[in-house]
C-alpha cells in the first residue's frame, strides 16, 4: 500500500521555526522518519508540502489514482479551509490527521479542526513521533483492509 503524506503550509519551515513548540526535526527528517515507519511495514509513502491551499487540493485529488491513504498536516488550514476538508471527504480514502504541537493547549483559535470531522483518527501533540504513528495506524488500516 501506499501513503500520500501532505505537510501544509509553513511546515517547510520546520526545524527553525519556532522549537519550542514544533521542535528541532526538519521536514525532510520528517519525510524520513514517514518513509522508514511506512516501510517497516510493507508500505512506501511519497511526500508533498505546499504554501498552497488548491496545491494541496490538488495532491489529494490526485491520491485518488495513486495512493491508499492519506497522513494530512494542514497546517493553519486546518482552523480555516473547508475546501481542504471536502477534497478529503471527496476521495474517500482513510485520512489521519496530524498536528506536531497539542493544539488544545494553544490558542482557542486552534482548537477547532476542519478535517477532524472526515478523517479516521486524529493524532496531536505528539511531536514528530505523530506521523510515524500515523503512518503505523493507516499501514493497520491498510493491510487489514487488504487480507
Ligand atoms: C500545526 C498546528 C497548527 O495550528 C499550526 O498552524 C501549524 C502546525 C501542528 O503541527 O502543530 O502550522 O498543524
Amino acid at each position: 500500500p501506499s501513503i500520500l503524506v501532505i505537510n501544509g503550509p509553513n511546515l517547510n519551515l520546520l526545524g527553525t521555526r519556532e522549537p519550542a513548540v514544533y521542535g528541532t526535526a526538519t521536514l525532510d527528517d520528517v519525510v524520513r522518519l514517514a518513509s522508514d515507519a511506512a516501510r517497516e511495514r510493507g508500505c512506501t509513502t511519497t511526500a508533498m508540502q505546499s504554501n498552497h491551499e488548491g496545491e494541496i487540493i490538488d495532491a489529494i485529488h490526485a491520491a485518488r489514482t495513486t495512493a491508499d491513504g492519506i497522513v494530512i498536516n494542514a497546517g493553519a488550514y486546518t482552523h480555516t479551509s473547508i475546501a481542504i476538508r471536502d477534497a478529503l471527504a471527496g476521495v474517500g480514502l482513510p485520512v489521519v490527521e496530524v498536528h506536531i504541537s497539542n493544539v488544545h493547549r494553544r490558542e482557542e483559535f486552534r482548537h477547532h479542526s476542519f478535517l477532524s470531522g472526515v478523517a479516521d483518527a486524529v493524532i496531536v501533540g505528539a511531536g514528530v513521533d505523530g506521523y510515524r504513528l500515523a503512518v503505523d495506524h493507516l499501514a493497520t488500516r491498510l493491510t487489514a483492509a487488504a487480507d
